[in-house]
């Protein structure tokens, strides 16, 4: 699997670092089969996470970290309980009875003290969204609270019991702070996807497509499936630059 290869080489290149290496780290449906791969993979012994830091991208406002809703509880469940992480070097942007300004720079401040995100993963949302940056969300924006739209709402009512359940906003990492990642991976599956993965990769860099944004960035990969990858005008040249791209890393 594409994407456990390229956050296990991470991850073992830089177990020997004194800081180890720090991942930015998704929810939602997509990265889960990532996050299966990479716990068998440590109990098959092929990676420790013991020094890894991580951040996640974002979190509901006013959903407490215990909750089954909650993105903290999302990373317990899917990955941190499962491998080998010091809980102490996880951040998820705290939410709940916080000051959410003072969390959100703490969250930046806690970024920059690790050295930077090395690798962050994203998803993305049928609008285009990353992180929870919306449409309109600023191109230079750090971590703070948006309001989710309504599309992204309905997106994730399945992990409510009802709509209304659904928070109106989240703290989120912004589009800035994740363009200072070293290396984006973004990952994409199915139809519903292929309009935000067009219009992300072929289109105008807009902040009404904040995916668009990662067009400024010089190490972004996307692992998309043919599905996500459908609306591509240019897909057969993708499709061979991937050809090529695998002949040359054999060769390397
Ligand atoms: C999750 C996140 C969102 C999701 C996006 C796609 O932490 O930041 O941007 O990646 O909404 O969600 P799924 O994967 O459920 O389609």
């Amino acid at each position: 699997m594409f994407a456990a290869d390229d956050v296990c080489e991470l991850l073992n290149r830089r177990r020997k670092d004194p800081g180890g290496a720090v991942l930015g780290l998704a929810t939602g449906g997509t990265p889960l089969g990532l996050y299966r791969e990479l716990i068998l993979r440590y109990q098959r012994n092929e990676i420790s996470f013991a020094t890894v830091e991580t951040f996640n991208l974002d979190e509901y406002v006013g959903v407490a970290p215990d909750s089954p809703k909650s993105y903290h509880y999302y990373m317990r469940e899917n990955l941190f309980q499962h491998v080998d992480i010091d809980m102490s070097l996880t951040h998820v942007p705290e939410t709940f009875d916080v000051d959410l300004k003072s969390s959100a720079e703490r969250f930046e401040h806690q970024i920059e003290q690790a050295g930077g995100i090395d690798l962050q993963i994203l998803g993305i949302g049928v609008d285009a969204h990353i992180g929870f940056n919306e449409i309109g969300s600023s191109l230079g924006s750090r971590t703070r609270v948006k309001t989710l739209t309504q599309q992204t709402r309905l997106d994730n009512a399945r992990y409510f019991d009802s709509l209304d359940e659904v928070p109106e906003t989240a703290l989120t990492m912004g589009i800035a702070t994740i363009l200072e990642s070293q290396a984006i991976l973004l990952m994409a599956t199915g139809s519903q996807k292929s309009k935000a993965i067009r219009d992300s990769v072929e289109g105008p860099i807009t902040a009404s497509v904040p995916a668009s944004a990662l067009q400024l960035h010089p190490d972004v990969t996307l692992v998309i499936d043919r599905a996500a990858a459908s609306g591509l005008v240019n897909i057969d040249y993708f499709l061979r630059a991937e050809r090529n791209r695998a002949v040359a890393s054999r060769s390397s």
